[in-house]
């Protein structure tokens, strides 16, 4: 590369990362989301898809038309916050979750659950099952909360691909399930709907973890696959705000690649399962 060419492009990085912060703070002065704490190379990843599956030349007119349209808004939180999910996702955690911390749960009169960033719902519906099969279902006050309102319309219908089924059947299988999944759901032409009475007692709302506070005193918090796309400064953060929202006993499930590194109290856990990023609240 040539000396011009170098500067060419240490100028459009430089012009990139301008944009990318303006980009941020409009959404944050307009429609109150802060992204600004998300880790900058995963956003980075999501923002340029964006650009190329809507064909726009630059983040400015992403911006743009961000600020003009709030239905772009919508479409975009969902893109730029991952929805990603799936029934029993980790087999192993929920197997892990079903030996280790459903004895924990049996002998409490009720007990609240916390789904922190429950996209849409796969994971509430995977959790409903295995506290039905372990006659745990009646006790649980279960609250399911997300940043963007349109996966948890979403959530709230329990209306999958039935062409998601098959993955999913396995996984319930892998994570220890006791009867045959399809009993959970019905199959209509291309899509499975969730029996209503797994989330019937559901209290589905919009929280975001980056500015809200808690809310109730958990037994039981899945905040999984949530905080992978947030920089160490959100982390410490929302590990607070978990600590803070968990009773003494309780049980906090994180995802595969996170962990209690970062949290400032991370020496108040122990380990129910290390590999499954399972805790309990001791102190
Ligand atoms: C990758 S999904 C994980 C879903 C589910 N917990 C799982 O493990 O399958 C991440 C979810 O976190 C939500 N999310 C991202 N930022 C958030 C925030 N600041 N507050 C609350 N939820 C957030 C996203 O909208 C998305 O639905």
């Amino acid at each position: 590369m040539g000396e011009g060419s170098e500067a060419d492009s240490a100028r459009q990085q430089e012009v990139e990362a301008v944009e990318v912060r303006l980009l941020l703070e409009g959404i944050r002065s307009l429609y109150g989301y802060d992204f600004r704490d998300y880790a900058p190379a995963s956003l980075g990843r999501r923002l340029r898809k964006i650009l190329e599956e809507e064909g726009l030349p630059s983040l400015s007119r992403l911006l743009e038309m961000i600020l003009h349209d709030p239905a772009q808004m919508g479409r975009f939180l969902i893109a730029l916050a991952v929805p990603t999910t799936a029934m029993f996702r980790d087999p192993g955690f929920f197997l892990a979750l079903r030996q280790k911390a459903v004895p924990l749960l049996k002998d409490l009169p009720f007990f609240r659950v916390w789904h922190a960033g429950c996209s849409t719902g796969e994971e509430v519906y995977s959790l409903a099952i295995l506290l039905e099969e372990e006659g745990l279902l009646p006790k649980a006050r279960r609250y399911a909360t997300d940043l963007s309102q349109e996966v948890i319309d979403k959530a709230k219908e329990g209306i999958f691909a039935a062409k998601a089924m098959q993955a999913y059947t396995n996984n319930y299988a892998r994570s220890g399930g006791h009867g045959s999944f399809s009993h959970y759901y019905t199959a209509k032409h291309d899509l499975a709907i969730m029996r209503p009475d797994l989330a019937r007692e559901v209290v589905w709302a919009t929280h975001n973890l980056v500015s809200d506070g808690s809310f109730n005193e958990f037994n039981l918090i899945l905040c999984r696959n949530v905080m992978i796309y947030f920089n160490p400064k959100l982390q410490e953060r929302v590990h607070h705000l978990l600590y803070d929202s968990l009773a003494m006993g309780g049980v906090l499930g994180l995802g595969r690649g996170e962990s209690l590194l970062g949290s400032p109290h991370a020496d108040c856990y122990r380990a129910l399962d290390v590999s499954e990023k399972i805790f309990v609240k001791v102190k």
